[in-house]
């Protein structure tokens, strides 16, 4: 697995953390100052950091559990009074921990990152193919930008459309990256993956069954293409450190993956030229890379796509239903001019009474969702006023025949999730 900024050979002050939630904010914010910021685990030994010889040191948590000798290493530290809290809020207090005390250079541009990235592409690709599954969301689309500048003619980006996917979604893809230099090809495999799905009710079981199609899509296009020798992936640098990739990441909890592919499917290696990113950086990337700003800016939908927002068994009718809800749902709240982070709907698996044409009706319950949120590990659920949640509704129960109620999601995270399954 390729090292976040491994090869950025620069100055760069260590976030360490035990579990906290304050660690990226608090990487993010030295990053906003131009410094560069690496997160690792307050487990790592005073030997370790000599090595990795950071300018400074920050405690994300006010109570680390760290090696004492760390603080022998005459390497100035931060955060052992303050919480991370204080360290966010107060930016003075950061500005002169960095430029005062460690005397960081504001050295670290997202711009120069494309040019060390292309220069690494070139390197490690050769005159050899990369496939990239190209979901059409920001992390893949940037990677695909940022590979096709480095190596244009050598990089096959396949698009899987699983008919999970949201209303009109597979068109506007192929729309976008049809046209450009990607060699893109579009894969319509919405029956084989309803076909897996069928009778499949846990969502665990879901998420094993439609990862295992991916993989099986994709060896099939492999098979097809000559010469393909690297798997690329828009693995970002939060994702490095949630599934407790390098010998410092901590488990919180690793999603399925599109991208996780067998090894006999034959690939030489990674690319993964994102690594070492943020998701803030990884929109702005884009922007520098030409992509348009409502691609950039679009909310995470997971790799399982609608099949974990049909609750139980899927159907191609009940995709459509709630393709139909939730297109209403991100058009209605979208005109907000503060959008929630994370807007979508949801097909419950109860039906409900109602009445339509004072005739009595049995009929589906959509869910909404939406929520405000920092980096999606916890969240608050969005207080969307109740005139548009009304409206909502009201189009949804009167433009979907078969949807007798509407609900909304008070929950926040924790307790809940941001999805449903
Ligand atoms: P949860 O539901 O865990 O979601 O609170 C946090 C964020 O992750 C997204 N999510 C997924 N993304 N594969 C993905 O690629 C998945 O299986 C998956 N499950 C949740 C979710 O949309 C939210 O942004």
């Amino acid at each position: 697995m390729t090292k976040p900024n491994e090869k950025l050979n620069q100055q760069f002050v260590l976030v360490l953390e035990n579990g906290g939630k304050y660690k990226e904010l608090i990487a993010r914010s030295v990053r906003g100052l131009k410094v560069l910021s690496k997160i690792m685990p307050d487990s790592i030994t005073a030997g370790e950091i000599k090595k990795l010889n950071p300018i400074g040191i920050i405690f994300a948590d006010n109570s680390p559990k760290c090696d004492k000798e760390i603080f022998n290493l005459g390497i100035p530290v931060l955060g052992i009074k303050e919480s991370g809290k204080d360290i966010i809020s107060d930016k003075e207090l950061l500005k002169n921990f960095l430029f005062n005390t460690c005397g960081a250079k504001k050295a670290y541009k997202l711009s120069d990152y494309i040019q060390e990235q292309v220069k690494e592409i070139c390197a490690k690709v050769g005159n050899k193919k990369v496939l990239l599954g190209l979901s059409g969301g920001v992390d893949s689309s940037v990677t695909a930008a940022l590979i096709s500048k480095a190596i244009p003619n050598q990089l096959v980006c396949v698009f899987v459309d699983t008919g999970l996917m949201r209303k009109n979604e597979g068109d506007e893809i192929e729309e976008i990256f049809g046209k450009k230099d990607l060699n893109f090809i579009r894969v319509n495999a919405e029956e084989y993956f309803l076909e897996k799905l069928k009778g499949i009710t846990s969502p665990e079981q879901k998420r094993k069954v439609i990862g295992e199609a991916f993989v099986r899509v994709f060896e099939s296009e492999a098979k097809k293409l000559d010469g393909i020798l690297f798997l690329a992936q828009g693995t970002i640098y939060p994702d490095i450190i949630e599934s407790g990739g390098g010998k410092h990441g901590a488990t919180i909890k690793s999603h399925h993956n599109v991208g996780g592919l067998p090894a006999d499917m034959g690939f030489e290696g990674l690319v993964e030229p994102l690594s070492g990113l943020f998701k803030n950086e990884v929109r702005a990337l884009g922007i520098l890379l030409g992509l348009p700003e409502f691609l950039v800016q679009r909310q995470p939908f997971p790799g399982p796509g609608l099949g974990v927002r049909v609750i139980g068994e899927i159907t191609k009718e009940k995709c459509d239903i709630l393709r139909d809800a939730d297109a209403i749902v991100r058009e209605e709240i979208g005109k907000l001019s503060k959008k929630p982070n994370q807007y979508f709907a949801i097909l419950t698996d109860t039906d409900s009474v109602g009445v339509k044409n004072e005739m009595r009706t049995y009929n589906k319950v959509i869910a909404i969702r939406a929520v405000d949120t920092d980096d999606f590990m916890t969240c608050n659920y969005t207080q969307i006023p109740h005139k548009i949640l009304q409206h909502i509704s009201n189009r949804i129960t009167r433009e979907i025949v078969c949807v007798s109620r509407v609900v909304y999601d008070i929950t926040s995270k924790p307790p809940s999730t941001i999805e449903w399954e």
